[in-house]
């Protein structure tokens, strides 16, 4: 467990207890986790989910996270937990790694969108933890990202503010998310392990950890909303070049065509002839996973701040480590490509 009081400012510390009053009466907080901003709701009060929905204007059928703070309650809310997520939980957590288990009693039906299943986290994030431990044991709160249904996660408070200031009474600001995409989403349902979302913990961390091959599921039978393939899109069209040369190419047809393109590479250092200017944007990203996934979704906000027409991107490399980043933008140019 991480010491939480040393890493806080008191400043912050009293917004958490303003936080813990607003979700005791029942109201939704959005608060940062070292993934993504939540928008928070106290599981026992049916009232609070509902409002998770309707401020995300998510179909209410589909399942939320439910985040904790102390390992010693996870048999409070799980049920039949295998091996393999204690040694999973033990290892990760707190951090980004939500473990799909058998729900505990204690689950109401209407997180897990009716299912006997529940996501279970605990975050790494101080501000995070705290705020769960002053709610209180044996309380969590189910949270998913804080961003409109479908669309690009928050990594930062103002992402949040932008779309939900005049709906949410706390707003909690960690500063940037240390992560930056969503957690690995982990099923230890069945015998195996399956893992439903790639995210925060690489597949290969999680492999030598447990000793075993896991299966990875992109299109699983199990409801994932998340792993539709419309998510985590951006308003403007998203295209993935397959090489730095089709990127190349395809930039310059697109100029031809008069559209505003940008342009995010991880490779190339110079395109000649191609400055930036208001019709044609370049940005090089860090040639490292972590490092691309941490800065993904602040990028794409600010090009679709940016009213270009087209954003294009080269593909990440085929590689298991850049898999959390390969699935997220793969989602984000499906409306496009699909057409
Ligand atoms: O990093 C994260 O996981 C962030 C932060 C706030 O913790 N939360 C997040 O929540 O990404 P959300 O709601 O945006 O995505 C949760 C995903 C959804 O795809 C949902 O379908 C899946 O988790 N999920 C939740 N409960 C599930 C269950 N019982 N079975 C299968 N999938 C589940
Ligand atoms: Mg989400």
């Amino acid at each position: 467990m991480l010491q939480t009081d040393n890493l806080i400012p008191d400043f912050i510390n009293k917004q958490i207890t303003q936080a813990v009053m607003s979700l005791r009466s029942g109201n939704v907080v959005a608060f940062p986790t070292e993934t993504v901003y939540g928008l928070g709701a106290d599981i026992s009060q049916p009232q609070a989910i509902q409002k998770i929905f309707e401020i995300k204007g998510r179909p209410s059928s589909h399942p939320l996270i439910v985040h904790f703070a102390n390992l010693s309650e996870l048999e409070f809310w799980a049920e039949n937990i295998p091996a393999t997520a204690w040694i999973l939980a033990q290892h990760f957590w707190p951090g980004p790694l939500t473990l799909i288990l058998t729900k505990s009693n204690h689950i109401p039906l209407s997180v897990t969108g009716g299912q006997e299943t529940v996501g279970l986290r605990i975050p790494r994030h101080p501000i995070a933890l705290k705020l769960l431990e002053q709610l209180g044991s044996c309380k969590a709160l189910a949270a998913p990202s804080a961003n409109r249904f479908g669309f690009v996660s928050p990594t930062i408070a103002d992402h949040v503010k932008n779309a939900f200031n005049d709906k949410i009474e706390v707003i909690l600001d960690g500063g940037p998310c240390e992560v930056g995409l969503e957690s690995t989403i982990v099923s230890c349902i069945d015998k195996d392990v399956t893992i439903l979302r790639p995210g925060g913990i690489s597949v290969l961390s999680i492999e030598n950890l447990l000793q075993q091959k896991v299966s990875v599921k992109s299109q699983n039978k199990i409801r994932t909303p998340g792993s539709l393939s419309s998510h985590y899109a951006t308003a403007t069209p998203l295209e993935i070049c397959q090489s730095s040369e089709s990127l190349f190419s395809r930039s310059f047809d697109l100029l031809q065509q008069g559209i505003r393109t940008a342009v995010i590479t991880r490779s190339i250092h110079l395109i000649p002839m191609l400055n930036s200017n208001d019709k044609f944007h370049y940005i090089l990203m860090p040639n490292d996973p972590v490092a691309f996934g941490k800065d993904l979704y602040a990028t794409l906000r600010k090009l679709d701040d940016a009213n270009f027409e087209r954003i294009l991107v080269e593909a990440p490399p085929d590689d298991l480590e850049w898999l959390a980043v390969a699935d997220r933008l793969s989602r984000a140019s499906y409306s496009f490509t699909s057409k």
